[in-house]
């Protein structure tokens, strides 16, 4: 009789362990890629473009890889970093998140940074595009593009098409210093002039006073720094104020003529140039494809910079899950995204292995009218473009 307890409490205990096991296997099996993106805020559009760019990708390339399925989390943090920083510690501590993605804004990918490297777990910035962010953790890979990029490109171009003198206006925050003082010191070296630099504030801003002082100064142009979602009441400003007319020229990074509201900022938006990685007009067969399936798949929205950072911040998880085998935790998985190369709707893509950070091509663009739409028209490339950010 005892005998038989025993043998069964044996038993049980086994059971119990084997299910145990089981659970793990099962834990095992899944992927996890934490995406944590503004839905709701100012910074809204930046989310929306990411998480259908992520769920594009994923219906075109399965969800398994190397024996796993993945599995897409999506939180909102409304571009607040404290919000950033406790979403990224539930989604590690709780849900055993293998990778974090997304960061709408600088300041929510800085908040995370410390989460990534105390948990080794890797997390790819697919929109902030501070320069010195790729520095704030060894498990930052960065697959936006970063505004020293977009700000010397321009300064270089500028002088070249007759606008020496210039007035910069950007937003009170990390990548508006970036553009500020990239596109100054460039200019300067160039030969041309910064006379006045502006900032704005990130929420709420109000340009009308600060245009109003920009037709004082009579500059050749207005370059203009505002992060996504922000370009269209810039335009809409200098248009009515009718800085245009008064023979000013707006330049700026390609944040400014967004391809999200491009559509929607009238002719007045006709000839302005920026420099920036990606236009949806970019004229690739690539690209095409690229922006036909988006654009079924999200009743006609057009897909800007900020839905290439997430497709192919995408790309870059899945291949490094797949060359990993799954096996190793985060830094093998890490490992395996530094140095990827490979072709992208924006054109060659390179995550430089050193920096960590994206080597690609940096396009002037003109808006134009092409089929009726207002499109970023590229005509010039400077190829394979570092972060002028990066010292070594
Ligand atoms: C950042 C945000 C943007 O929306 C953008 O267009 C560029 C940079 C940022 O906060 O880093």
């Amino acid at each position: 009789m005892k005998k038989r307890t025993l043998l069964s409490v044996t038993f049980v205990a086994a059971a119990v362990l084997s299910l145990a096991s089981l659970g793990a296997a099962a834990q095992d099996n899944k992927f996890k890629i934490g995406l944590i993106i503004p839905l709701t805020g100012p910074q809204s559009t930046t989310g929306i473009q990411i998480e259908a760019a992520a769920r594009l990708y994923m219906a075109q390339h399965g969800d398994t890889v190397a024996g796993k399925k993945i599995e897409l989390i999506v939180r909102d943090d409304a571009a607040t970093p404290d919000v950033t920083k406790r979403i990224a510690q539930e989604l590690v501590v709780k849900d055993k998140i293998n990778v974090m993605a997304g960061f709408g804004v600088t300041p929510a990918a800085l908040a995370a940074a410390p989460i990534a490297t105390q948990s080794k777990t890797p997390l790819v910035v697919m929109a902030a595009a501070t320069s010195s962010i790729t520095q704030a953790s060894p498990y930052i890979i960065r697959t936006s593009f970063t505004i020293p990029q977009a700000a010397v490109s321009m300064a270089d171009w500028a002088p070249k098409n007759g606008i020496k003198k210039v007035v910069t206006l950007v937003s009170d925050y990390g990548p508006g210093f970036d553009a500020e003082k990239f596109f100054k010191d460039r200019l300067a070296f160039n030969g041309g002039e910064v006379v006045e630099s502006m900032r704005v504030p990130l929420r709420n801003p109000d340009f009308a006073p600060f245009l109003q002082k920009v037709r004082e100064t009579k500059p050749d142009a207005l370059f203009v720094f505002v992060p996504s979602g922000a370009g269209a009441a810039v335009m809409k400003q200098f248009l009515e104020r009718g800085l245009d007319k008064a023979g000013i020229k707006l330049i700026g990074t390609g944040d400014l003529t967004d391809d999200d509201q491009l559509n929607g900022m009238g002719d007045g938006a006709l000839g302005v140039v920026t420099a920036h990685h990606y236009s949806a007009y970019h004229q690739s067969p690539t690209n095409k494809k690229f922006v036909t399936a988006f654009e079924k798949a999200n009743k006609g929205m057009r897909p800007n910079f900020m839905a290439m950072g997430g497709y192919d911040g995408m790309r870059v998880i899945y291949e490094a899950l797949r060359a990993s085998k799954g096996q190793g935790g985060g830094d093998a998985l890490l490992d395996a995204m530094k140095g990827q190369i490979f072709e992208s709707p924006r054109g060659p893509m390179f995550i430089d292995a050193q920096t960590r950070d994206v080597v690609h091509n940096m396009y002037l663009r003109k808006v134009e009218r092409k089929d009726g739409q207002l499109h970023n028209v590229e005509f010039d490339v400077i190829k394979d473009m570092k972060d002028p950010g990066k010292t070594k």
